[in-house]
């Protein structure tokens, strides 16, 4: 059985879209997140890829920053489309390893390890490329992923509880190649209305990796912190936010601090 046949870059979002806001809600990095992109971004316009339904656009959108949200989920645009505030976010529907918009951002970001939906390590750099194409002079791109931890999925496909309460269940099944880094899983969320699924497929990268694209397409790191709260990024953080601008720069550097 191949749970993943026919997965493409609209599958994540187009399965999760009108339960993405629920499944998130618990996510607390929302005004960390919009006052340091808010920083970055100076006058605007800034621009997130996979966008999703706007969780971070519109309130950025809301702070008077032009926004674009890039998505590659038609059913995830329209559920931006919908969102309240919505309207205030230029959505557009494309990939983020490949898209060509006439105009030039001084911020890119990429949060919520939306970067390892895309499972092969090329089309990231294609990405990094891409987004380099569109930044301004001194503009920066943020990336916020998750820092591997390989071990949590060693072994054979494991069953976890991630979360219950009186009336629901939410079990999650995974398996990793170790070889390729891709980790493909498999929510099933059980209520008292019936059950969904939810796969998602990752292709995680090492931080080091990600810089070594970036350097490739013409990037440099600039900045790493643990979170959007600018926490220090040690051995131990689990995540990191990453700020990459144009090599050839290094006026802009210090810039974020
Ligand atoms: C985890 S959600 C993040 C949504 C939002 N940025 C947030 O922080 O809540 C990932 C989003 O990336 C989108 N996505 C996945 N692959 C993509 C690709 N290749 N290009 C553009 N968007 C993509 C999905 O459709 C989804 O909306």
């Amino acid at each position: 059985m191949n749970a993943f046949q026919g997965w493409d870059a609209a599958s994540y979002g187009d399965s999760r879209a009108g339960v993405y806001d629920r499944q998130v809600a618990g996510r607390n990095d929302v005004p960390e997140a919009v006052g340091l992109l808010a920083e970055l971004a100076g006058a605007g316009p800034a621009l997130e890829l996979g966008v999703g339904t706007g969780r971070l656009a519109i309130p950025l959108a809301e702070k008077g920053v032009a926004v674009h949200g890039l998505d590659s989920s038609p059913k995830m645009l329209a559920e931006l489309d919908r969102a309240p505030g919505g309207n205030r976010v230029t959505g557009v529907l494309g990939s983020m390893t490949d898209f060509a918009l006439d105009r030039s951002f001084p911020l890119v970001w990429v949060a919520f390890n939306s970067l390892f939906l895309v499972d092969d390590p090329a089309e990231q750099e294609a990405c990094f490329r891409t987004v380099a194409g569109h930044l301004a002079e001194g503009g920066r791109f943020v990336v916020e992923a998750f820092v591997p931890a390989p071990e949590q999925f060693d072994g054979p496909a494991a069953l976890r509880v991630k979360d219950f309460g009186a009336a629901s269940l939410l079990l999650q099944v995974s398996r990793h190649d170790a070889q390729t880094q891709v980790v493909e899983s498999l929510d099933l969320e059980v209520t008292e209305a019936g059950f969904a699924l939810y796969p998602t497929r990752v292709r995680y990268s090492w931080p080091q990796e990600l810089d070594a694209m970036a350097e490739r397409a013409g990037l440099r790191l600039e900045d790493r912190w643990e979170n959007w709260s600018r926490r220090p990024f040690t051995a131990d953080s689990r995540s990191h936010l990453s700020v990459y601008t144009a090599a050839d720069a290094a006026t802009a550097s210090g810039r974020a601090r």
